[in-house]
């Protein structure tokens, strides 16, 4: 129905104009006819009685002989106000006496004369004439004979004025009722239609901004059944804004939960599809956050370690019981380090009944592991130390004996020249092995106050310690120091800081290598006054690649797999620190070098140690205060 109007108040109108026409209308047309038929009966019974009546006054008149008062009864007759005309002619039909005035109306119609010969006794006839007229008829007579007949007729002109007149009020008052009524629901209807705009403009505003609620409350624009729904309407938009910023609370503490958990967390559908992911979980992962979304477990991680993953999330989701504390072991495809991760499952419901999701928390737990690993060793190393010590302390008694014996010998007469040769020699390897059972034994037995050392015998002492390794790999000594140079430091420290340095340089380096160690006075380079000693430790090895270089003052990176701890270089720069000093590192990898025969590959550890009487007395300080890193090591 495209022509029925769209709004309330006008089809409100549009079906009350059409109801009231109607009614209007049919109320009309109901009264024309009742009024009609009523003033038609009335109007004949009237003029039935009226000639009824002038017959009467006639024949009374005729039986006293006064023709005339006949004349004055008709014209008596014509001043009534529904009588059109009345007339008196005698039994042969010529006009006698008549109420009207023209000459006409002397003689009767033909219709007329027709009716006389029909009318009959005391009985009134009433007929219908041309020109809408009525007319009765009654005979009249005096002294038993008749004497003529009187006849009254009716004008239905004038029935037809009444029923008009009736018509046009009840129009004129249908109109005025239509036109108020039309009024009343106009503002009726706006007192309807106006509020339901209002909240349905509001409806369609929390429709599409469910955050904006700039336009709540509603205005209350009435007070009735429809002002009362505004007003619920408006505390529901209220109490939906606090549920809101409740959930919106709880939905943020969750996400900050996940973003800064201390753990990794992440959470996987059942084709082990990664659908969050915290910071963490990328991090030991070493993919961004954003790649993981979509990717499965096997994408990201090496096939051995997603498999023992995957069959946790499938337990998860199958028997919806966490699982708890699973060692994962893999490697870091950039650095190729080993990790260790403790990786728990666990069902994640979003409805009672349906597990939508498997949590994966993961804590890297290589550290611990490697802890673990580098306690057992250095215990072993302990248990070691102390044995090479005892040993080295059980080896001077025998040693001295033989010492004192090669002396005899060397001294004894009669000695072939060639067999004093060899005593000679072998005095000399004996005082050799004397030399490494002292540095054996000064190794384990460290002062426990910082001193004045002088470095060439610490130099001297680590390079005669690994002596045989450097005599086995062929590598070529450089040794540039000073013998008189001092420092005051914890020597035992400094030494362990030379012996890690020179170990990994004989590590690196290749067979027919060259090493060169030296020590010199000098400034701290970046800030010049400071004077101290400058030592260098540079081997022509394999050098480092920059992955490897970035990570190699953290503990426990090592590429030694088998035989290193990664903690040597960490404990000698947590000593340097310690004795306020830097490290500088310098290393040029095989990949870097395009021409091996031009450019050599290698690495060189710069220290610098300040030698100053305020650094002295720190580390006095520091010594009463603190254990030592060395001890912690
Ligand atoms: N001179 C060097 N040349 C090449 N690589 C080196 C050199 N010095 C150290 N590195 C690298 O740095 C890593 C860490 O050295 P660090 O001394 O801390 O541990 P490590 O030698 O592996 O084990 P540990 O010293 O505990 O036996 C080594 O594994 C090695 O990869
Ligand atoms: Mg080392």
């Amino acid at each position: 129905m495209r022509w029925w109007p769209r709004s309330i108040r006008w089809q409100l109108l549009a079906g009350l104009l059409a109801l009231e026409l109607l009614s209007v209308g049919l109320f009309a047309l109901l009264l024309f006819r009742q009024q009609t038929h009523e003033l038609a009966d009335r109007a004949q019974e009237r003029i039935a009685y009226e000639a009824r009546s002038l017959a009467l006054q006639a024949s009374e008149a005729l039986a006293e002989q006064q023709i005339g008062w006949v004349g004055l009864s008709v014209r008596m007759m014509g001043h009534s106000p529904t009588v059109a005309q009345a007339k008196f002619t005698d039994p042969a039909g010529k006009v006698l006496f008549h109420s009207g005035n023209e000459a006409g109306e002397s003689t009767l119609e033909p219709a007329e004369i027709q009716q006389m010969t029909l009318v009959n006794g005391n009985a009134v006839r009433c007929v219908t004439l041309a020109g809408n007229r009525w007319e009765c008829v009654h005979a009249v007579y005096a002294g038993g004979t008749l004497r003529g007949f009187a006849w009254v007729s009716y004008d239905k002109l004038w029935m037809d004025e009444q029923v008009d007149s009736i018509l046009r009020s009840t129009m004129i008052f249908g109109a005025i009722w239509i036109a108020a009524s039309a009024l009343l629901v106009l503002v009726m209807g706006r007192s309807i239609a106006r509020p339901i705009s209002v909240l349905h403009r509001g409806a369609v505003a929390l429709m599409n901004a469910p955050e904006d609620v700039a336009h709540f409350p509603l205005p209350v624009v009435v007070h009735n059944e429809i002002g009362d729904l505004i007003e619920t309407f408006n505390r529901m938009v209220a109490s939906l804004a606090e549920q809101r910023a409740g959930l919106n609370d709880t939905l943020s503490l969750l996400d900050s939960m996940l973003a800064h958990a201390p753990i990794g967390l992440a959470f996987v559908d059942r084709n082990f599809r990664f659908v969050r992911v915290n910071r963490i979980f990328a991090s030991l992962t070493g993919v961004p956050i954003s790649r993981h979304l979509g990717r499965t477990l096997g994408d990201l991680l090496a096939a051995g370690a997603a498999q023992e993953i995957e069959a946790a999330v499938t337990q998860a989701f199958s028997a919806e019981e966490p699982v708890r504390n699973l060692e994962i072991n893999g490697a870091s495809a950039a650095t190729r380090r080993p990790w260790t991760w403790l990786v728990s499952t666990y069902p994640v419901r979003t409805q009672p009944a349906q597990v939508r999701w498997a949590g994966v928390i993961a804590l890297d737990a290589s550290d611990r592991k490697r802890s673990e690993e580098a306690l057992r060793r250095s215990e072993k190393l302990a248990v070691t130390g102390r044995l090479a010590a005892s040993i080295a302390h059980e080896i001077n008694n025998p040693l001295e004996a033989i010492t004192n014996l090669l002396f005899l010998l060397e001294n004894l007469d009669g000695m072939p020249e060639a067999a004093r040769q060899y005593v000679s020699m072998a005095e000399h390897e004996a005082r050799r092995i004397a030399e490494i059972t002292q540095q054996t034994l000064r190794f384990y037995r460290q002062p426990t106050q910082p001193a004045r050392a002088t470095l060439a015998d610490l130099l001297d002492s680590v390079l005669s310690l690994y002596h045989g390794k450097l005599n086995s790999l062929g590598l070529r000594v450089e040794r540039r120091y000073d013998p008189a140079l001092t420092l005051f430091c914890f020597a035992g420290e400094i030494r362990q800081v030379i012996a890690n340095l020179i170990g990994n340089a004989i590590d690196a380096s290749a067979p027919g290598g060259r090493l060169l160690v030296r020590a010199r006075s000098s400034r701290d380079w970046k800030n010049p006054s400071q004077s101290g000693i400058r030592l260098a430790v540079a081997d022509t090895g394999a050098g480092m690649a920059p992955g490897v270089r970035e990570h190699i003052f953290e503990a426990f990176f090592t590429t030694k797999e088998a035989t290193g701890t990664g903690l040597g270089l960490w404990v000698s720069h947590e000593i340097v620190l310690k004795h306020h000093g830097r490290v500088h590192v310098r290393s040029r990898p095989a990949a870097q070098v395009e021409d091996a025969a031009k450019t050599a590959t290698g690495t060189v550890f710069e220290i610098f140690l300040p030698d100053h009487p305020e650094f002295a007395q720190a580390l006095s300080l520091a010594a009463e205060t603190k254990t030592t890193p060395a001890t912690r090591a």
